[in-house]
């Protein structure tokens, strides 16, 4: 399949096409004024690459290791919540363009899919992110993910409340959508969108019907008001004791944090600031990816502001282990559905191959700090 766009920028153009503007701006915004966005790409773009010439290239690789497996890529697609919004069946369409390049999806707890539809329908390699709406909800999602088959549990820990994101604020953004005119307005004039929503039916927040909530007011309501912002450190523990498989923890910038959680037998931590979502102030994941000591047989994982090729590799050459996309599918799911999702992947495909070749490291799993200028 050849790429009809350049990059995942061109992408995000696309997308800002085809959605209304509330729900590109739910995709695409930050916390406050959206220095955390910001600050998440110049970190990225401030660290440059060596050229390495007269190195063979001729044969590269890009599968990586990751505990004790391996990826053919080196990033996966991360969990997003609400992606029925951006499309109907979005959840599906992301799980499945990921298991067509062998890289895992990670279903968020705020999908617009249940936990089960998805398992069911698809043939890939599925993880499931956990967000503690209150102890009763955990537990129930965790005995379900399990019972669904998915071996990988992705806790998200920097959502004790919700980010303060001001163009949602302004859209008079949420779930359920309110018909104001205005939105009613832009509906009309997306209406390859708007028709699709009507024929898929109002996104719902699909997991949360087992706790009671059967419709999309009640789901709202459950997802805002009851994050439980108790959980610490021994619930944590007591979750390790739960879960009996791969344990991720998402959404730490800390390294004493990150120690913290490898000592109470957590697998990997994701360094994040949930793409500058929710405190627009913190440091960029990525900055932090050198200063993180990985125990033998543990990993290291990294998001926030990913949209090529190269921004992998650089961080792969810090020590991160793999990368979770965000946005960059998103942009391709809104653009043009699965084929959307699969050609943003394929795009960074070329391009993590290309940087590879040009910095004279042919082998992902190689990459180490001598491929950066100091
Ligand atoms: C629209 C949207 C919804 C998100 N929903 C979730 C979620 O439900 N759970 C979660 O752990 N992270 C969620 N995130 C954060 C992403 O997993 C990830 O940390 C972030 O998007 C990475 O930054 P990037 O978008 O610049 O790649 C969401 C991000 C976006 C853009």
């Amino acid at each position: 399949m050849a790429p009809s766009f350049a990059s995942v920028e061109d992408m995000r153009r696309r997308a800002k096409r085809r959605l209304p503007r509330a729900i590109f701006d739910y995709v695409d915004g930050g916390a406050g004024d959206e220095r955390g966005v910001r600050r998440n790409r110049e970190a990225i773009e401030r660290r440059l690459l060596k050229l390495k010439p007269l190195t063979n290239v001729s044969q590269r690789d890009l599968t990586v290791p990751l505990l004790g497996g391996h990826l053919p890529l080196p990033f996966l697609i991360g969990p997003t919540g609400l992606n029925g919004a951006v499309m109907p069946g979005g959840d599906l369409a992301l799980a499945r363009a990921a298991a067509k390049f062998g890289i895992p999806f990670v279903l968020s707890t705020a999908s617009s899919m249940s936990i089960e539809d998805v398992a069911h329908q698809v043939d890939g390699e599925l993880w499931f992110q956990l967000y503690v709406l209150n102890r009763d909800a955990a537990r129930q999602f965790v005995d379900r993910a399990l019972n669904a088959g998915y071996r990988t549990l992705v806790l998200t820990v920097d959502v004790p409340v919700g980010g303060r994101r001001d163009r949602d604020f302004r859209n008079g953004f949420g779930v359920p959508f309110q018909m104001t005119p205005r939105f009613a307005l832009d509906c009309a004039l997306h209406p390859g969108w708007a028709l699709k929503q009507l024929r898929g039916g109002a996104p719902q927040l699909a997991n949360l019907r087992s706790t009671g909530a059967t419709d999309a007011n009640s789901q709202a309501l459950l997802m805002l008001r009851q994050m439980d912002a108790s959980f610490d450190w021994d619930d944590l523990k007591a979750l390790r004791d739960r879960w009996p498989h791969r344990l991720i923890v998402k959404g730490l910038t800390d390294p004493a944090d990150c120690a913290r959680c490898f000592s109470l037998g957590v697998d990997a931590v994701v360094l994040s600031n949930h793409g500058g979502r929710q405190l627009e102030d913190v440091v960029a994941g990525f900055d932090m990816i050198d200063r993180i000591d990985v125990p033998e047989g543990k990993a290291l994982l990294v998001d926030g502001g990913f949209r090529r090729g190269a921004d992998i590799v650089k961080a792969l050459a810090l020590g991160a282990d793999a990368v979770m996309l965000g946005r960059a599918t998103l942009y391709g799911l809104a653009a043009a559905g699965q084929a959307g999702v699969e050609q943003v992947i394929e795009t960074l495909r070329l391009e993590i191959d290309n940087t590879l070749a040009l910095i004279g490291c042919p082998n992902a799993a190689d990459l180490g700090q001598d491929v950066l200028q100091d």
